[in-house]
């Protein structure tokens, strides 16, 4: 996605014009059918076409025809998405796509993967939610799965849907546990947008809109160990309370940002001195993405509260959660109400869960995740080298890889010319100077040769 989107050329939505009750119940019958044909017909794949970017124009939000390349670059079609498998999907139109997006790290198994696929249909034939009242075999198993798989002592587990939630989730008991308020949390860090987590937010452009946030937020930069002991040491001398310190273990949204060895380290015994929580945002790096189960295993830390989210529905269900240690926990115990949600933990996504760490290990993702991102790591550096005038770096740690360009011009049509060479890779959410490559954890070499071969075809058109 780019600040300067070509315009789109498809046609101007038509206003609203309200349905009859008769006409939404057929409205809706004629989209149950379209969902449950085992085959439709060009007219229907054009007509499907048609109507999308004119509901997005008309009933979502016109501002994401000019901001996806699949419709803007296209000029003429947009590209509708409809179906897909491992790491393709394809368009209403059939053409189809290698996906290096990886839905920013939804997709660490793959689209549909079997599995978890099979879990989900056999817990929705069974019971899809839950009654509210009894216990759920399936919350109990995912959460006690989760105590045993995540480092130190952490235990206990909460559920609910996106990452946004874990992160409040989390922000919510560090303050209940520590009586203190406030939060020191990195420069262009991305930890969601509702208002706890949004407040943590590292970047101007989302946040100016909705001030006044929480207002003990203190920002540092990311992989600054010093400046976040800087931060407490202030904090403590002018009586300022703080709960916890935030971070992602590698910057995602910034654009795949790996912090010094010595970082993680040094911020748990710096987060000890104080008597504060460390907070780790796994929500993107978390089960394998970086090479390691955990991105903190890179390190052998410890948080105090881990949030998880993305990868944790195996690309199947929606699915996050905050996990943190029996002492922490504890507070929560006299009122287990005091923090709540409706379909946090519901069973389809529980089962989701299970079917998803289940794939995580037997299939070793965060090994897979580690050997293949060190090759094509490897390979994009000495691309890079190639284009010296318009690519400035390839980072990244496992599977979670950025390029940065020039700017953000030159980045989008990086991405844009790849996706018309049928290879999908994404901005950061409004800027494209750094691309990002996050595809399933489990994909080929050959498929990575693809892309790599795409990449490198891209930019000779760029470049002369
Ligand atoms: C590190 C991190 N934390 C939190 C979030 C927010 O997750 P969600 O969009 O599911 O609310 C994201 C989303 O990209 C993320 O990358």
């Amino acid at each position: 996605m780019s600040k300067e989107p070509q315009k789109s050329k498809t046609r101007v939505p038509q206003g609203p014009s309200r349905m009859t009750r008769e006409e939404l119940i057929k409205e809706s019958q004629r989209w149950l059918d379209i969902i449950q044909a085992k085959r439709i017909n060009v007219y229907q794949r054009r007509r499907i076409t048609r109507e999308t970017v004119d509901n997005f124009g008309s009933y979502y939000n016109k501002g994401f025809l000019d901001y996806r390349k699949s419709v803007s670059e296209a000029g003429e079609y947009a590209s509708i998405e409809w179906a897909g498998q491992g790491v393709y999907f394809t368009d209403v139109m059939g053409r189809r796509y290698l996906d290096c997006l990886g839905g920013f790290g939804i997709y660490s198994a793959g689209i549909k993967h079997p599995k978890i696929v099979s879990a989900v249909q056999a817990q929705l034939a069974r019971m899809p939610l839950s009654s509210q009242e009894l216990l759920d075999p399936l919350r109990g198993a995912l959460s006690k799965m989760l105590g045993e798989i995540t480092p130190g002592d952490l235990q206990y587990a909460f559920f609910i849907s996106n990452g946004t939630d874990a992160i409040e989730g989390a922000m919510k008991l560090a303050r209940l546990y520590t009586g203190n308020s406030g939060f020191v949390t990195c420069l262009r860090g991305f930890h969601g947008k509702s208002y706890g987590s949004l407040s943590l937010m590292g970047k101007a452009e989302y946040r100016v809109a909705f001030e006044p946030l929480l207002q003990d937020v203190y920002f540092v930069p990311f992989g600054d160990a010093d400046a976040v002991e800087a931060e407490l040491e202030k904090a403590l001398a002018v009586g300022m309370d703080i709960a916890g310190v935030v971070a992602e273990p590698v910057q995602g949204e910034a654009g795949a940002i790996v912090p010094p060895d010595d970082y993680w380290p040094r911020i748990r015994e710096i987060c000890n001195r104080y008597n504060v929580l460390l907070i780790a945002d796994e929500v993107q790096t978390g089960l394998g993405r970086t090479g390691k189960m955990f991105g903190v295993d890179h390190w052998n830390v410890a948080p105090d509260i881990m949030c998880l989210g993305k990868a944790l529905g195996g690309g199947v269900m929606p699915l996050s959660a905050f996990i943190s240690t029996p002492k922490i926990w504890k507070v929560m115990e006299t009122n287990p109400f005091i923090h709540s949600s409706t379909f946090g933990g519901n069973p389809l996504a529980c089962s989701a869960g299970i079917a998803a760490l289940n794939v995580t290990l037997e299939e070793d993702l965060p090994g897979q995740a580690a050997k293949t991102g060190k090759y094509l790591l490897g390979e994009l550096k000495k691309m890079q080298e190639r284009y010296p005038e318009v690519w400035i770096e390839a980072r990244g740690l496992g599977l979670l890889i950025g390029l940065e360009f020039v700017d953000s011009e030159f980045g989008y049509s990086v991405a844009a010319g790849l996706f018309k060479r049928g290879v999908l890779v994404a901005g950061t959410m409004l800027n494209a100077k750094t691309i990002r490559i996050e595809p399933a954890l489990n994909i080929k070499k050959t498929q990575v040769d693809e892309l790599l071969e795409k990449l490198d075809d891209t930019l000779k058109s760029l470049t002369t």
